[in-house]
């Protein structure tokens, strides 16, 4: 039988990292199998990517139904139906007024593509971001990424613009606050002021904000906080945009993360679970601003791709009809996550919105020492009990639980008891 370890020891840089040491074959719905017929809960959906889970047939039928009749066709050269279909349910999924929809291959480029309009919009450079953000692997985005270690280092020089300013995190608020309020004013009043120190608000094109810091650990911020920024850009011409490439398509509970809050965002940017796997993204943005650039200055070869286009009208179509079980799924989850919390010390914090959730481990509650070796023995021990996990945080001490927002009780369950009888084997051997 062939050595995919070895393959890939071989031919893959050791830069493209490996969390779970298995080699899937097979996905369906919430799980996956691997190479030896072992089964596994996919507590990851491939980075929050399988919004519906692995396969959803209806999906694979719409995939199906496109190959039989274009693969590929540039937008640039012809008009083709599921980009122009897409384009249409997307712009209108954006609730805030009329739209316009850039489709892409990646996040990344959809940051990137965010951040083009938004400076050729107000003919202005800077970028404002935030710590515990991540945008992308492409040396923008990697520039207004801003965990430096793996994503950056050595990978200079950045690109210029971007200003990064602290960023409420409720759990280990930088401004020593004692409520999370308190501290997404202290953030608030460090943007304002930056508009000073840092830079001016004519020379600020965009903010850009994920609703739920993703790869930071799953940090929801303080809802005065989100609903605070998009107040300032307002008021300074600034446009606000949401990166919803982790928090898109009901992985919160809602169609967008932005929903939880009272902010209107200019321009979305929205990739991973768009096409239930398929590479595609987007950028869907307020339409005057998404129209102000000029023609030949958008788009790409790929962009939108026939096969990718078919799954996302597809997808977006399940996604609406799950948005109550996401619901659901997260309450349950919730109360799963707190139960797991009192009975381990190590779970400092456990947090979310709808199903897209993660605990934080640490050595001691009071000083929330972070416990990054833990989580990594964890991880292990998940593989052989039969759920797969992945890290998140900056200090690498957070698991993200990223289930399929549709996963059955029996599964989200079992899952969970999975995690369990991971933690407790974890435990035993790290101490
Ligand atoms: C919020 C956010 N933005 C952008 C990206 C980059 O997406 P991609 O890996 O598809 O380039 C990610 C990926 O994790 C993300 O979570």
């Amino acid at each position: 039988m062939t050595d995919y370890n070895e393959l890939r020891k071989k031919y893959v840089p050791r830069g493209v990292y490996l969390v779970n040491n298995v080699t899937v074959v097979k996905g369906e719905g919430a799980k996956v199998w691997d190479i030896n017929g072992k089964e596994y809960i996919d507590f990851t959906t491939g980075i929050a990517v399988l919004n519906l889970g692995h396969r959803p047939k209806e999906v694979v039928e719409a995939i199906k139904e496109q190959a039989d009749k274009l693969l590929h066709q540039c937008i640039h050269v012809a008009n083709y139906p599921p980009y122009l279909e897409l384009a249409e349910k997307l712009s209108n999924k954006y609730i805030w007024g009329e739209a316009k929809t850039l489709l892409l291959n990646s996040g990344a480029e959809a940051v990137e593509n965010a951040v083009k309009i938004a400076r050729y919009w107000t003919r202005a450079m800077g970028i404002i971001v935030f710590d515990y953000s991540f945008h992308g692997r492409t040396n923008l985005t990697m520039t207004m990424t801003s965990k430096h270690r793996p994503y950056k280092l050595w990978f200079g020089a950045y690109s210029p613009g971007i200003i990064r300013l602290p960023y409420p995190d409720p759990y280990r608020c930088p401004f020593k606050a004692d409520t999370p309020e308190e501290c997404g004013e202290y953030a608030l009043e460090y943007l304002e002021k930056a508009l000073k120190t840092h830079t001016d608000k004519e020379e600020t094109a965009a903010i850009v904000l994920e609703p739920v810091a993703g790869e930071g650990g799953y940090v929801v911020p303080p809802k005065n906080f989100v609903e605070g920024v998009a107040r300032i850009a307002r008021e300074n011409c600034i446009l606000f945009v949401s990166d919803e490439v982790q928090t898109g398509l009901g992985r919160t509970g809602k169609f967008w993360g932005i929903e939880h809050f009272k902010a209107e965002p200019d321009l979305i940017t929205v990739g991973k679970a768009l096409a239930s796997g398929l590479p595609l993204s987007a950028v869907v943005g307020r339409k005057e601003i998404m129209d102000a650039v000029h023609e030949g200055g958008l788009g790409g070869t790929f962009g939108g791709n026939p096969l990718a286009a078919a799954a996302a009208i597809k997808t977006i179509e399940l996604v609406e009809k799950n948005l109550d079980r996401a619901k659901e799924v997260g309450e349950m989850m919730e109360k799963r996550m707190d139960e797991l919390k009192e009975r381990y010390d190590v779970i400092g914090d456990h947090r979310g919105l709808g199903p897209m959730r993660a605990f934080e481990f640490v050595k001691d509650r009071e000083k929330k020492t972070p416990y990054p070796e833990l989580v990594k023995e964890l991880i292990k021990k998940g593989v052989d009990k039969g759920v797969l996990l992945l890290s998140a945080g900056i200090y690498g001490n957070v698991v993200r639980i990223v289930p399929p927002i549709n996963i059955g009780d029996e599964e989200l369950e079992e899952g969970f008891n999975r995690f369990e009888e991971a933690l407790k084997e974890a435990l035993r051997s790290v101490k």
